[in-house]
């Protein structure tokens, strides 16, 4: 297959952030340290993975809204994640995620008893929780993950939450249960009509507007355009519209300046100052162009994730 050959010459070639490491499980070598061991795994939605990982130091201090910082193996990148569950016992948290590209194909490829190399964490400020009354949750695709702990930390603080869940498809949609129980509604929208409403979650909270409910908070966290719609919606009914952002990170503690955003003509660096920022006074459009900046690097190393794989199975036939 002449392909492969010429790819990995390409890929190799590249100055960029994981050129030239091919994706593989964990060698054994790695695996002696058992620091922060994977305590059990679970496919959530369609290649949207859950990991329970010992991780007592952090598990300690997190509080809705923060994240950690993780890398695979000591040759890894640094890969952001919310901390989307802190385990009764205080001694694991629970992260999922997407396998969007490299590290994060690498991760899905983790097993109970293996171990992630660092957990740094928790990083960026816990989400200002108050009782405000009724909150209304906005949450699209990973944002899901994002969202389930502060809607967690508004329900215990007496708060009535009403959830609005989206998904390109049914098979996409995860936690379901667990917000149910957390909400006094739930609707759920998905692009192609699978489940609930056939559209996107704006149009199921521009309905609930229209009809005159009323909301005294809300929280919006997926993709950029969903919670700069979102955020479009609630300055026309003045309702205070709570973001989580997902810039570039890199260091996550506010000394590399990757994660800059613009806020009320501000700069911040959400690892630090945030995540979470007043959405009415974010610059949405400069945070989707500085989230773009990677983009050749990153399908590189998705080619270079392809490619190994296809080589991997040309070994085993
Ligand atoms: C505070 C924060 C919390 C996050 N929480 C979650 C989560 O709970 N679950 C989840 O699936 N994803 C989460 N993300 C996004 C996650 O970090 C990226 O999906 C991941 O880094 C992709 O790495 P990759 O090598 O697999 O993919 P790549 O191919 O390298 O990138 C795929 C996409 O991920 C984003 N990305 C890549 N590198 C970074 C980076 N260093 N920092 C931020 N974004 C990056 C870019 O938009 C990129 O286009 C979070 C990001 C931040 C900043
Ligand atoms: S990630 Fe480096 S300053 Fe925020």
């Amino acid at each position: 297959m002449p392909v492969i050959p010429s790819l990995r010459f390409r890929i190799h070639a590249l100055p960029g952030k994981m050129a030239g490491y091919p994706l593989r499980r964990r060698s054994t070598e790695l695996e002696v340290s058992r620091r922060f061991r994977v305590v059990s795994k679970r496919a959530m939605a369609t290649g949207v993975t859950r990991l329970e990982v010992e991780a007592p130091r952090v598990a300690r201090k997190a509080k809705p809204g923060q994240f950690v910082i993780v890398r695979v193996d000591e040759e890894g990148e640094r890969v952001p994640l919310t901390i989307a569950e802190t385990l009764v016992d205080n001694s694991s948290i629970a992260i999922v995620f997407q396998a969007v590209g490299y590290s994060t194909q690498q991760m899905a490829m983790l097993e109970p008893g293996d171990s992630l190399a660092d957990v740094l964490g928790p990083l960026g400020r816990p989400t200002e929780i108050h009782r405000y009354g009724r909150v209304v949750c906005v949450a699209g695709g990973l944002g899901i993950a994002f969202v389930y702990p502060e809607i967690a930390g508004f329900a215990q603080a007496g708060n009535e939450i009403i959830a609005i869940l989206g998904a390109r498809n049914k098979h996409l949609l995860f936690y379901m249960d667990e917000l149910r129980a957390l909400s006094s509604e739930l609707h759920i929208a998905t692009d192609d009509g699978s489940a609930g409403h056939h559209g996107l979650v704006t149009d199921v909270l521009r309905g609930l507007l229209e009809q005159g409910e009323h909301y005294d908070y809300c929280i919006a966290t997926g993709p950029i355009p969903m919670m700069k719609a979102t955020c479009q919606l609630t300055r026309e009914h003045s309702l205070s519209t709570l973001v989580s952002l997902d810039p570039i990170m890199v260091d996550g503690t506010g000394m590399c300046g990757a994660c800059r955003v613009t806020v009320g003509g501000e700069v911040k660096f959400a690892c630090v100052d945030g995540p979470d920022f007043d959405g009415h006074l974010v610059d949405f459009d400069e945070l989707a162009k500085r989230k773009k900046a990677f983009a050749e690097e990153e399908e590189y190393c998705r080619l270079q994730a392809s490619a190994d794989k296809l080589e991997e199975e040309r070994r085993n036939e």
